[in-house]
């Protein structure tokens, strides 16, 4: 995968150049951290919604899916916490005017540490050669083991100081570490003070406290507060899931890096409801499922790995991150929470509802456990679109730009082209048209010359080109090109259907 800043604004720039993202209310200069998806990637996202959907839902027979609203009332997030805690700490430094996530500059200060680690130890590897002992050199190397140790220290602090919302000493940090703003190099800093990232609004016509509500700012309060709606109604038996997709707003304090942070998003998650006492397994359970879900892609296995929090959220008593190797450097893309019975416990309390699961096999009732994953759809899409990006250089000296997205995700999965504009192939050409539209997304192009044309193709990441040419006048045959390899075959117009639903498939095996 390429990598970098100027990858990642080619990035932005095909994204809008071929209909997949432009930022919201473009024609009056946009709406920050706010975007629309345009006609292919809106095709790109309801893609990955129905893999994700039908591995979750369809492919698990105790797992089922809900649509609640956005909308919830507001002692729910009272009890799910998020009132009280649902912050982050912001710093502003006073001479660029930016406004900061202090947490993040105390991680981006720390990463800055662990590269110096890995450029250590890069060197050595190249000076020792085949006789390198990585695991010695970590353990003895006494600049690598100052480093460690600093990164180490600032870890233990920061996490307390988070813990106990000690903000004088997030800041003392970022003082002391000679943390300095990005942009301006001041180091000349603001007090740290939290910041809630729920919207609010108003619910009917008047603006009196009590009619305050939130937007969403997670799908999962949603499946907590039916979830014994579904255990009933659905006769469900613990262990069992419930998975939703949807919206949730957040008031990001810094957002950037396009869709990456966005202030209205979507999340696809699943709260799978366990026995006490079972979270832990469950939680190795479905860190394991979830990340052989996102190699299943045929993305490269180097480019996931795991990270496990040191602080945990107020809700979780173990929770992992799968990390994406962006053109940015690695992120979160999904996580999995251990979430307790935290969630359920707190909306018992609070709405003086029993939630209890009464359990057949042990005779007893109790709160079930939550584990949880959680992947937001639109961090997926820009992980998709960041490794299918590529910019090749063909054999006869020209350029193409290519997406290899996943042929099942593609917007597009197979383009109809008469290879002319007359000679009855575009009649020819719509009789396939019609025959295919209703199995998979098609296309119709008859303008251009046939190699434009599939540079079209290839810029949207449209798998089969199929060609329509004076030879199937003859025997109804076409060709079929192949975007990653540009091979080209020949098959009966019979055959393209069937050829085109195996390749783009989710079955595996
Ligand atoms: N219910 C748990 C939960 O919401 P989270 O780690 O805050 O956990 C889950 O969010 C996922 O949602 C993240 O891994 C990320 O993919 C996505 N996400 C969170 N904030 C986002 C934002 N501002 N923009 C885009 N995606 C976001």
């Amino acid at each position: 995968m390429q990598k970098g800043e100027d990858i990642f604004k080619k990035i932005i720039a095909h994204a809008k150049e071929y209909g997949f993202i432009f930022q919201s209310s473009e024609i009056y200069d946009g709406l920050s951290a706010v975007y629309d998806y345009g006609q292919n990637g809106s095709a790109l996202k309801n893609n990955i919604k129905d893999y994700w959907w039908k591995s979750m839902v369809q492919y698990h027979e105790n797992i089922v899916g809900i649509d609640s609203a956005i909308f919830m009332h507001p002692t729910v997030w009272k009890a799910s916490g998020h009132v009280d805690a649902f912050n982050d700490p912001l710093i502003d430094n006073k001479d660029s005017k930016k406004r900061y996530r202090a947490d993040v500059l105390i991680e981006d200060h720390m990463a800055k540490l662990e590269d110096k680690i890995n450029k250590e130890v890069e060197k050595a590897a190249k000076r020792f050669g085949e006789t390198f002992d990585e695991k010695m050199f970590r353990e003895t190397n006494p600049r690598v083991l100052a480093n460690q140790e600093k990164i180490d220290n600032i870890r233990t602090r920061f996490v307390k100081a988070l813990d106990n919302n000690d903000l004088k000493d997030v800041k003392a940090l970022i003082e002391e570490q000679g943390i300095a703003c990005p942009v301006s190099g001041s180091k000349n800093w603001t007090d740290v003070r939290q910041f809630n990232l729920m919207f609010s609004t108003q619910m009917g016509s008047l603006s009196e406290d009590a009619n305050l509500i939130y937007l969403r700012p997670e799908t999962a309060q949603g499946i907590f507060v039916n979830y014994l709606n579904v255990q009933k109604t659905g006769r469900m038996k613990i262990p069992f899931g419930i998975a939703q997709i949807g919206k949730a707003f957040r008031n990001e304090i810094v957002a950037r890096q396009f869709i990456f942070r966005m202030r209205e998003f979507e999340q696809m998650e699943m709260q799978y409801f366990v026995r006490p006492g079972d979270e832990k397994q469950w939680y190795e359970y479905w860190k394991e499922e979830r990340i052989k879900w996102h190699k299943s892609l045929g993305i490269p296995d180097e480019l996931f790995r795991f990270h496990d929090h040191d602080k945990l959220a107020h809700y979780a008593n173990a929770a992992a991150d799968i990390e994406f190797e962006f053109s940015f450097g690695f992120k979160e893309l999904e996580g999995i929470h251990s979430r307790t019975d935290f969630d359920l416990g707190a909306h018992q309390k609070f709405s003086g509802k029993k939630l209890q699961y009464f359990d057949p096999e042990t005779n007893e009732s109790y709160v079930p456990y939550v584990v949880e994953t959680s992947i937001g759809l639109d961090r997926m899409f820009l992980a998709i679109l960041s490794h299918a990006y590529k910019e090749e250089t063909l054999e006869d000296g020209s350029q193409r730009v290519v997406l290899n997205i996943p042929p099942m995700l593609a917007p597009v999965k197979a383009a109809i082209l008469p290879l002319m504009k007359k000679d009855g192939l575009p009649e020819k050409a719509r009789e396939l048209m019609d025959k295919l539209k209703y199995d998979f997304m098609c296309r119709y192009e008859e303008k251009d010359a046939i190699g434009r044309r599939y540079r079209r193709q290839d810029a949207i990441g449209t798998p089969y080109c199929i060609t329509i040419d004076h030879q199937t006048l003859e025997d109804n045959t076409v060709t079929i090109r192949e975007r990653d390899t540009m091979q080209q075959e020949r098959l009966h117009m019979d055959e393209v259907k069937q050829v085109v639903l195996e390749r783009i498939s989710y079955r595996r095996g």
